[in-house]
């Protein structure tokens, strides 16, 4: 789940999670992971590359000897709360010299003479297209050297490296198709944490999605920063780079893996509103596996500020994109990611954005006010000029819009059967599983005899804003 966010949606996982998994080895590995899912993926490359390096993972930091935090520089708030765990790790090296404290990710590259000289804060600082050097780099700092890599490369996606899966339920997996981001977003710092966009081995994800499924795992996300410009031999200008080889585009992808079992559930994040193409929505019309929710972030609800934003469409896309879905699946979620008080962002611009919501009625939304990040296009051409207390209280209607539609969505579904993926035992009551439906709904019901990781038809007596409660039923689902 992404750091500082206004999410309607409490099913979802915690802000900054505390990893552990299986492996075998003297030495402990205490991860801590913070931001996108693409982050808490790339986690579980890291467990991988260090468990064949001997190390095995922990929960309790108390008895670790390697700490790496893998971080996020979306938001400025998000750096910061890195910064006071820093700090706190600090306290514990003092207590324990040979601790080897780390920072992964996307702060990396931004911070990575602050962290290591100026504030002396970490002893390892590696970014997200380095992991592979890790082994090697934790070896030079137990040299007693620091160390660093943050080179960003063009063709690595960890194609190969079998993820450990870490506070996994083997029931939900990621699998990441593609890295990094060529859009240039004009608030974004990702296209610069990150790099450049490049798409994985489609026999690879294919691979990947088998083995799980073999595992007990029934549902898998396909991760990217934009997977509507997936693409697998074939270059920006529509050339074929191998002939031996077929050309891969994201609709192609979706079907392939849908295709490795129908009781394999696809989910996809995240697609952008100027790619996505109407060919990927018919692909998940013709299967009934791949989950009919689509997170399609506008950002704004108006064109201008759409432009200042470098977004490449206008309200009126957007709004097309959204007609394309409903046309195609009737029956689809949606959700959404808003961005309130950009740069210049005026008054009209944002009622814009609250009626663009009314208009389309999302299930779901991530908030956020901006936050101004070094190097951004933004940063070097417009002014942060939005008062904080505007942006506050812009974010503040938004949100309060979003709780009217979210609940209005949830209400709808009510006295409905819906087929539910089981996931676990519900957070509040023990004697409850919850599960999702095919919208990414949340729904509880009592666990009878049931298991995790089965399929049940569940039918809804009530709902809260955004969870739905529910018995099993023999019924035919609806959904
Ligand atoms: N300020 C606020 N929100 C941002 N996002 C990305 N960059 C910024 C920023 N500088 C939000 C966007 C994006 C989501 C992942 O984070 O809404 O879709
Ligand atoms: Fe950032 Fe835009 Fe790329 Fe998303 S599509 S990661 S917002 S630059």
């Amino acid at each position: 789940m992404r750091e500082g966010e206004h999410v309607l949606d409490e099913g979802r996982q915690g802000e900054a999670t505390v990893v552990a998994g299986p492996g075998a080895g003297a030495r402990k590995l205490y991860l801590e992971s913070y931001g996108c899912q693409m982050n808490f993926s790339d986690s579980e490359i890291v467990a991988s590359i260090l468990s064949d390096a001997g190390y095995q993972t922990t929960r309790n930091e108390d008895e670790a000897d390697l700490v790496l935090l893998n971080t996020c520089a979306i938001r400025d708030n998000a750096e910061q709360r890195v910064r006071n765990r820093l700090v706190h790790f600090k306290g514990n090296k003092a207590k324990n010299p040979s601790l080897v404290v780390g920072v992964l990710g996307c702060m990396a590259e931004r911070l990575r003479e602050k962290l290591l000289e100026e504030e002396k804060l970490v002893d390892l600082v590696v970014g997200p297209d380095a992991y592979r050097d890790l082994p090697n780099l934790v070896d030079h700092v137990e040299g007693g050297q620091k160390a660093v890599n943050v080179l960003l490369s063009r063709e690595e996606t960890y194609a190969e490296i079998s993820p450990v899966r870490l506070d996994s339920s083997g029931v939900t997996a990621f699998i990441s198709i593609m890295r990094g981001c060529d859009n240039m977003c004009s608030f974004c710092v990702v296209p610069f944490t990150r790099g450049r966009e490049r798409s994985r081995d489609p026999q690879s994800i294919v691979r990947e999605a088998h083995e799980l499924f073999a595992a007990g795992y029934r549902e898998v996300t396909l991760l990217g920063q934009n997977v509507d410009s997936y693409k697998w031999n074939i270059d920006n200008k529509g050339v074929i780079k191998d002939d031996a080889q077929p050309v891969v585009r994201f609709a192609e992808l979706l079907e392939m893996v849908a295709a490795v079992n129908p009781d394999l559930r696809v989910r996809f994040s995240t697609s952008h509103p100027k790619d996505m193409t109407d060919d990927v929505l018919h692909a998940m019309s013709r299967h009934e596996n791949i989950c009919k929710y689509i997170h399609l972030p506008v950002q704004s609800g108006h064109s201008d500020v759409l432009k200042r934003m470098n977004r490449g469409y206008t309200r009126e896309w957007y709004l097309d994109r959204i007609a394309a879905i409903r046309r195609i699946m009737p029956d689809c979620a949606i959700s959404t990611d808003v961005i309130t008080g950009f740069c210049g962002e005026t008054e009209e611009e944002h009622q814009a954005t609250l009626s663009l919501m009314d208009e389309v009625r999302y299930e779901m939304a991530f908030m956020f006010k901006y936050s101004e990040r070094p190097k951004t296009l933004a940063e070097r051409k417009f002014e942060d000029d939005v008062p904080e207390e505007i942006k506050g209280a812009r974010l503040q209607e938004v949100i309060a819009r979003q709780m009217i539609h979210g609940k209005e969505r949830t209400q709808a579904l009510v006295g409905k059967v819906h087929r539910v993926l089981i996931e676990g035992t519900s957070k509040k009551r023990d004697d409850q599983f919850f599960g999702r439906t095919t919208h990414n709904t949340v729904v509880v019901f009592p666990k009878g005899d049931l298991q995790v990781g089965q399929y049940v038809n569940v039918k809804t007596f009530d709902s809260t804003p955004v969870t739905l409660m529910g018995e099993v039923t023999d019924e035919p689902s609806e959904s």
